[in-house]
């Protein structure tokens, strides 16, 4: 990677914690996915977290915007505790994300998928968009400038009357950042956002990245894979291994950490080890 942070100019200085997790656990049925996890987010910072496939990453991001509910620990978003935090209330605080498996509507064209992304913040009713109300006309005019800004942000203007079920992936997965983006928000979550691109389009991808957080000082929380992304972007890196966090730190902290390591490197643990991870030892001490 050649993106680095330190080359990167930073329009907000972070700040303190706009997320605090504490003591969270969550489990299905007999499966922990998240055992006591403590781990803040500062604001405008990029924090990372990282570990092995089924380490509980995603599951971590689904407490956050509330798709899972944790059966223990304390959640605090900007000082307020959060007591049964769902997908919209999350929405609603500004929290947005991408997926894993890109979700966006594959027949319908990139303006349209990013325009979907306002839905939050449409407030006319029905009969005033059927009507052309002023308020619908006045928030139509707002959604077309932000969604045109995004467009022109990300570089996707030729693109823009294109179906996305025919774009490459790697521009699908700008898309779906673009999407994300039209909410407005100050956290957004990005899980594995690099996830099957090439070393071109991880390139592209990073700088956007580095890009949002600078422009509009968006605070964002991504899992990645490949550690020379985490290691280049990353203010803060934690680190999850079956469900348990091993690590958390700068990136070089956790580098030299030998607990990282060694889950890494797939010392031998007492439970049978998750699928086959593309994040070997060798690329973490390599990055
Ligand atoms: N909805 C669910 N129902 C049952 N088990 C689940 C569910 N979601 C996650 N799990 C389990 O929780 C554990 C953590 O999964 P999670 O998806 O959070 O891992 P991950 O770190 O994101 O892995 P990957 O790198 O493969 O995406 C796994 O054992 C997984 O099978
Ligand atoms: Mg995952």
């Amino acid at each position: 990677m050649t993106v680095q942070l330190h080359d990167h100019p930073r329009g907000y200085a972070i700040g303190g914690p706009i997320i605090q997790m504490q003591d969270i656990s969550l489990s299905f049925g007999g499966v922990k996915a998240l055992t006591k996890i403590s781990f803040d987010v500062n604001e405008h910072e990029i924090r990372a977290i990282i570990g092995p496939n089924g380490a509980g990453k995603s599951s971590m991001l689904n407490v956050i915007n509330g798709v899972y509910r944790p059966q223990e620990g304390q959640y605090t978003f900007r000082g307020e505790k959060i007591t049964g935090m769902t997908p919209r209330r999350a929405a609603h605080m500004g929290v947005s994300r991408t997926f894993q498996n890109i979700a966006l509507f594959k027949g319908m064209s990139v303006l349209d998928n990013i325009l979907a992304g306002r839905n939050m913040k449409m407030h006319a009713n029905f009969l005033e968009v059927a009507f052309h109300l002023p308020r619908a006309r006045r928030e139509e005019t707002e959604h077309r400038e932000v969604v045109e800004e995004i467009i022109e942000f990300l570089e996707i203007e030729h693109i823009r009357k294109t179906p996305v079920g025919r774009l490459p992936y790697g521009l699908q997965k700008r898309v779906e950042l673009g999407r994300a983006l039209a909410a407005q928000p100050d956290v957004l979550l990005l899980d594995e956002p690099m996830a099957g691109m090439n070393i071109e389009e991880k390139q592209d991808m990073c700088r956007f990245i580095l890009d949002v957080n600078d422009h509009y000082g968006t605070t964002i929380v991504l899992i990645e894979h490949d550690m020379g992304v985490v290691m280049d972007i990353s203010d803060r890196v934690v680190v999850l291994d079956y469900g348990k966090k091993i690590g958390d730190g700068t990136p070089a902290e956790v580098r030299a950490n030998q607990a990282v390591i060694d889950a890494y490197l797939g010392v031998p643990h007492d439970e049978p080890p998750a699928a086959a991870n593309d994040a070997t030892g060798k690329d973490l001490l390599a990055a």
